[in-house]
């Protein structure tokens, strides 16, 4: 049985203002391109990243499934004119999230409610997109959050994800060394589960959706542990209020574990992106969002 000090909803309700100052309003990795940007140009380029591959377009409803504290979905209602439905395990990401988009102007635009991504209870067809921006990996039923993504999605409609995957097979040995390292990483993370992006690609077939790209961000993503690591130093006392010594202490070596899994190939971070057919029953390559 999964040990309840690693449920979801109470790591997140513990550690979101604290993630706010290690990780800023995005909760998310960020998509450097020369290595010089800040944290938050490049997590502000993921999340675009996030937004050409769902083609997130004016009037679209969106399911934003793991939805955070709500920046990624004020950038798609005040930026991009979509709506959104954020969920998340978290009743303080609710919290944060609603007040987030009332102080962005975005309130009649975004909702959020505290549901589960593996079980949200919509509708068959009741979404355009489902935005799954690192929050797959929190979620150990794996194929019941790609089932009920599917589910949700109209015909035509888009599923994009991007998360940590694992890149390659982990033999007895790799699981025996990395023991510890993954030890750390639930403590300060909660209860990740990776898998190859490949596996996501099968799951997405399965559940009857056409998968039109996985991306290999993993290098791009790499300089974010190192301004993680910086921003702890530079909000140790915050952080330390928030988290314990030990807390603090954890969240700095975590970056240097995850380190140590992007450059030996362990570890890494992916994007798939998938869409319904727009007729129930056709092959590949029917109803593509753009009409293509
Ligand atoms: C790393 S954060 C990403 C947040 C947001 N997508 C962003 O990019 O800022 C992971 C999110 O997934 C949520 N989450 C974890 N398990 C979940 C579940 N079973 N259903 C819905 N949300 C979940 C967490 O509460 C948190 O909001």
């Amino acid at each position: 049985m999964a040990d309840p000090s690693y449920d979801a909803a109470r790591h997140y309700d513990r550690v979101t203002r604290a993630w706010g100052l290690l990780l800023g309003d995005d909760l998310h990795y960020g998509l450097f391109a020369t290595g010089t940007e800040t944290l938050a140009e490049a997590t502000r380029a993921l999340t675009d990243r996030m937004v050409r591959a769902a083609a997130i377009e004016p009037d679209v409803e969106v399911l934003d499934v793991g939805c955070g504290t709500g920046t990624p979905a004020c950038v798609l209602t005040r930026d991009h004119g979509a709506r959104v439905t954020g969920i998340t395990t978290s009743p303080v990401g609710v919290e944060a999230a609603t007040a987030r988009a009332v102080a962005a102007g975005v309130g009649g635009l975004a909702r959020f409610e505290v549901r589960d991504g593996t079980d949200n209870g919509y509708p068959d067809a009741s979404f355009d997109r489902v935005w799954v921006l690192e929050s797959s990996h929190l979620m150990r039923a794996r194929g019941r959050l790609i089932a009920e993504c599917a589910r949700v999605l109209r015909p035509g409609g888009v599923l994009a994800l991007c998360d940590i995957v694992l890149r390659r097979p982990l033999s007895f040995s790799d699981v025996r060394r990395l023991r510890e390292p993954l030890t750390l990483l639930r403590h300060v993370f909660g209860d990740a589960h990776m898998e190859p992006l490949g596996r996501y690609a099968e799951l997405a077939e399965e559940h009857g959706l056409v998968v039109d790209g996985l991306t290999d961000l993993t290098a791009a993503t790499r300089p974010t542990f190192a301004r993680w690591r910086d921003n702890a130093r530079r909000h140790g006392d915050e952080v330390v209020a928030l988290l314990g010594e030990a807390g603090w202490a954890r969240f700095v070596d975590s970056c240097t574990v995850l380190e140590g899994l992007w450059d030996d190939g362990t570890l890494g971070y992916g994007l798939l992106a998938a869409h319904r057919g727009a007729r129930e029953g056709h092959g590949p390559g029917d109803g593509r969002p753009d009409g293509s």
